[in-house]
């Protein structure tokens, strides 16, 4: 008997995140709770877990077997795995299914808004073992992505992130379309500072700026703390994006403010 569960609400969502998994209670509690589980219930976007296993055609559900040529661990069965795929795009045959896997293309915030505005559909293949059978891969995967240079036990706290990162780029989602517009690497630069109450903490007071109700000049004050903290912390982003012409008087203004400093 195959069990699968959507969770989702009365109306089609934007888009729809099937994750396919061994662990499926794992990514069941993930759609459950915060930002994700708004957006579901506001029917914006849904999220599925399908549990291989129920694919797995012999009486002891198995899953994986020994590599050919040899060595250690275990590697995922195809047969599960195309059972599985299929039976997700019965429901929509243009579903994009994504391996996660160490070996992929890094995944981004270019990517996330590509996922977001490109898709309906996007099946999550998470690994588990040494890795899944190459002819998977060849056959029915269309993008493998990694979330870094690092190895997991497997892929579901990968597709997690992405999951999360994609649908908070759904309008919608986020409390205010604004939050999302205002990210960190949005235009390649990180986000502005923020401030919330106590006007005073530690000693440290909140820029008088922002108290000021002064709508340009914190616009101001919030791009030239974006162009520092970018410049401090991810120079390297200014390779990616050269600065705009507004951007290089605030960032040659902020040079001469630290010559002052230095040279009084
Ligand atoms: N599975 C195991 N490690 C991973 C990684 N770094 N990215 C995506 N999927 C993975």
């Amino acid at each position: 008997m195959v069990r699968t569960q959507r969770i989702m609400g009365n109306k089609e969502p934007v888009l729809n995140f099937t994750v396919l998994t061994l662990f499926p209670e794992l990514v069941t509690a993930f759609f459950e709770h915060g930002m994700i589980h708004r957006g579901i219930e506001r029917n914006l976007v849904s999220g599925e877990c399908v549990n291989i296993r129920d694919f797995s055609c012999d009486r002891h559900k198995t899953v994986d077997d020994k590599p050919y040529g040899g060595g250690s661990g275990m590697v995922m069965k195809p047969e599960p795995l195309e059972a599985a795929i299929s039976s997700v795009k019965k429901r929509n045959p243009r579903a994009k299914v994504i391996l996660m896997t160490p070996q992929g293309e890094r995944f981004d915030q270019k990517k996330a808004c590509d996922f977001a505005v490109g898709q309906e559909d996007l099946i999550f293949i998470c690994g588990r073992y040494e890795g899944i059978d190459e002819r998977v891969y060849t056959q029915f995967v269309d993008e493998e992505i990694s979330i870094g240079d690092y190895v997991m036990t497997g892929g579901e706290l990968a597709a997690m992130a992405i999951i999360d990162s994609v649908s908070r780029m759904i309008p919608g989602v986020l409390g205010s379309d604004a939050s999302s517009q205002s990210d960190s690497f949005i235009d390649d630069r990180l986000e502005y500072a923020q401030y919330t109450r106590p006007e005073v903490f530690n000693d440290v007071k909140v820029p008088g700026v922002l108290l000021s109700g002064n709508h340009e000049k914190i616009r101001q004050w919030r791009k030239t703390s974006s162009l520092q903290r970018t410049f401090i912390k991810r120079p390297d982003l200014f390779e990616t994006k050269d600065p705009t012409a507004e951007e290089k008087i605030i960032l040659r203004q902020w040079c001469r403010e630290l010559e002052t400093l230095v040279n009084p």
